[in-house]
């Protein structure tokens, strides 16, 4: 069914090792190497910026178990077609690379030697998942550049790209039942109505003025943190670890993303399309008001009338960007980006020291290192 293609793939521009994540049944890269040589290749990978390689088993990642979904596909060749583009225009892979690395932090919690095949499975629903939030989400933001390549609704149309995320959304749906594990089947099926929460939570609040800190951050857990969480705690429950390890799991793949997210609206005023791969300071003139424009609201008053008037004036928009970098509000959504990642790396106290364990601190000070 949908092959996750992934055989040299970029992180955002920059790459994520899944052989060094243990997506492998014989991931040894880490087992070989120093804990500080791990962080060390984390560090390298993704401040390089280099292309990497993928295992190929993992890339050729192909849930092909039954008749029926493949039946739908081939009865739909253009919601596959509309699939393929968005998975092969690549994405950092972060949310499976978590999966893989809790996956083996815990299960040497337990001394489990390999991971299971239901760890695998999860990684490729979660990227699943993902991706189908991301067709959506660029529906509804109206983005034409999504991984350095148009997004489908600019190729295929609205209506075929609210088809495809459905498609997707039902078909991760489908191999997550076939796991039958109860627990995170409740887990996972709370995050895709958390997106829904999310989206409305944000398109309800455009250009208002008076949004809180408290709100935003409730909206990056449904939009982000609520899938990095779960696919953290999920990881954790396959491996069969006591319910406080998932939950301390849970914990730091809900921080993470909300660091993730307050990163990602960063970059959003501080980074260009190219270095992005989808278009830069659309959040403002969309609307979109995030952390660092609350921020900035709370010192330069000015900044109210010019968002509520929503930017009918030339040149208000810019304007209003320079402000809120001028005032502070880029700094403080740093700060408030640390805290969470701060959070994120205690709830990894629970676990032993392993090379796993750092690379899980590696991937929350990386995420903050884009930013410096
Ligand atoms: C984009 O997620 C959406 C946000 C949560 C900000 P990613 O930045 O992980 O997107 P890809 O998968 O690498 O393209
Ligand atoms: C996250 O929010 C999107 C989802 C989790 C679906 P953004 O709207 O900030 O994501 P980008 O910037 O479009 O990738
Ligand atoms: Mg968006
Ligand atoms: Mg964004």
């Amino acid at each position: 069914m949908l092959s996750m293609t992934s055989h040299n793939l970029e992180f955002g521009r920059s790459g994520l090792d899944f052989v060094a994540c243990g997506c492998s049944s014989n991931a040894s890269y880490l087992v070989r190497n120093s804990s500080k040589g791990v962080l060390r290749r984390v560090k390298y990978e993704f401040g390089a910026r280099k292309w990497l390689c993928f295992r190929r088993d993992f890339g050729s990642c192909r849930v092909v178990s039954t008749k029926t979904p493949e039946a739908f596909v081939n009865e739909n060749p253009v919601l596959m077609s509309a699939a393929e583009q968005i998975f092969s225009a690549g994405g950092k892979r972060m949310r499976p690379a978590l999966v893989f690395l809790v996956s083996r932090a815990t299960a040497e919690f337990v001394g489990l030697k390999e991971l299971t095949k239901e760890h695998r499975r999860l990684a490729e629903i979660i990227e699943m998942i993902h991706t189908a939030s991301l067709i959506h989400d660029d529906v509804l933001d109206e983005s034409d550049m999504r991984r350095g390549q148009e997004t489908v609704h600019q190729l295929y149309g609205t209506r075929v790209a609210v088809l495809a995320g459905d498609f997707m959304f039902a078909q991760s749906s489908w191999y997550l039942a076939n796991l039958e594990n109860l627990e995170v089947i409740k887990l996972i099926s709370q995050v895709i109505k958390d997106f829904a929460s999310g989206e409305i939570k944000q398109a309800s609040s455009l250009f208002d003025c008076d949004v809180e800190l408290d709100e935003y951050l409730i909206k990056s857990y449904y939009k982000t943190a609520s899938l990095i969480a779960a696919s953290t705690k999920g990881a954790a429950i396959f491996s069969g670890v006591d319910s406080d390890v998932c939950e301390h799991m849970y914990q730091y793949g809900k921080n993470l993303g909300l660091s993730f997210q307050v990163v990602d609206d960063i970059l959003d005023f501080t980074q260009s399309a190219e270095q992005l791969g989808k278009p830069a300071g659309s959040d403002l003139s969309k609307g979109n008001l995030t952390a660092p424009v609350i921020f900035a609201l709370e010192k330069v008053p000015r900044l109210r009338d010019i968002i509520e008037s929503e930017f009918c004036e030339t040149g208000s928009l810019d304007e209003a960007i320079e402000l809120v970098k001028s005032c502070g509000g880029i700094e403080r959504a740093q700060n408030l980006a640390k805290e969470k990642a701060d959070l994120a790396i205690k709830s990894l106290q629970c676990l032993p020291q392993s090379a796993f364990r750092l690379a899980l601190e590696g991937m929350v000070k990386y995420n903050l290192e884009r930013i410096d």
